[in-house]
């Protein structure tokens, strides 16, 4: 199902093309876009200038916005990795993001493990980080991944579409990373999670990664301001709302921790002060 095919709607913005040289206004971030402007954006292409003014107003307040997604994104890889490893094969990755820089997409990281049978259903709601999906974030097997357009806050209507691309009679890796604080409301936060993992199989498992204000509360609720001024809703949960979105699972060693400290391989890493990550994961498996 790819739902980009024909006209392109994630060419790069050339300095023609920006809004200041139309004399209009700059448009709102999302949240795709600024995630690859705190990555640095290496060749520049994904992130506008207003997604790098959110960067710089984030670090402003004494944020570290690179190494808070780059730890994310470690998180990611290392959860993915440990799955596969784990026996799981297909992985529904909700809000899936612009393609990583290090071109570590769920799916290669998956087929680096399960080469022939990996699969990967990417899920977003918006359709310049489906594109990229459909184009860059394909494995080897053309037939392995598939992309659409869907809300996390609609779970329903998420379910409805694994049969079309992985075996729900299967265990799956639902990936949540760093999306649900993109949700503002708590009822369909932990409404979408309970639906989500009710409808897969046994032995299923759930990463989430979550922005958590347990270290720097105010700070926090700055950086939602920001967020907010940048077009973007966003509400960064207490520790204790995030631990209650993996009640009924069986919450992996180490818990929810911060993000560079779940199961690093690497020393610098997990050498970060938790004080600077402000993002919290872990992985929950559902028992049979
Ligand atoms: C910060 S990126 C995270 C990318 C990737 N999951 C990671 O952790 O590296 C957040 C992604 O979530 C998507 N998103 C935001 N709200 C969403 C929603 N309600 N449903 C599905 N995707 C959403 C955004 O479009 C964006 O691509």
């Amino acid at each position: 199902m790819h739902p980009n095919s024909g006209s392109n709607p994630i060419a790069p913005p050339g300095p023609e093309d920006t809004p200041a040289a139309h004399g209009t206004p700059r448009p709102a971030s999302t949240s795709a876009r600024l995630y690859a402007a705190y990555q640095g954006d290496g060749d520049g292409k994904n992130a506008y200038p207003g997604d790098r003014d959110v960067a710089a107003k984030m670090t402003a307040l004494g944020l570290q916005p690179a190494l808070i997604a780059r730890a994310n994104r470690n998180f990611v890889v290392r959860t993915v990795r440990y799955l596969a490893e784990q026996g799981i094969h297909q992985f529904l990755d909700i809000g899936c993001g612009l393609p990583p820089e290090n071109g570590l997409t769920t799916q290669r990281i998956a087929e680096s493990v399960h080469p022939d049978t990996a699969r990967t259903l990417y899920v977003d709601t918006d359709l310049a980080v489906l594109a990229h999906a459909d184009a860059l974030m394909r494995g080897r097997r053309e037939d392995a991944t598939a992309a659409v357009q869907a809300d996390v806050a609609d779970p329903g209507a998420v379910l409805d579409l694994i049969p079309s691309h992985l075996d729900p009679a299967r265990p799956i890796g639902l990936l949540l990373a760093a999306v649900m604080h993109f949700v503002e409301d708590d009822q369909t936060v932990q409404g979408s999670v309970r639906r989500l993992t009710g409808g897969l199989a046994a032995g299923s498992a759930v990463v989430i990664s979550h922005m958590s204000d347990a270290y720097d509360p105010e700070a926090m609720r700055q950086a939602e301001a920001v967020l907010r001024g940048g077009g973007v809703g966003a509400r960064i949960r207490p520790a204790g709302m995030i631990r209650e979105l993996f009640d009924g699972l069986d919450l992996t060693d180490p818990g929810l921790v911060p993000v560079n400290r779940w199961r690093p391989d690497d020393d610098a890493e997990a050498a970060y002060p938790v004080s600077d990550i402000h993002i919290l994961g872990g992985l929950g498996r559902k028992l049979p």
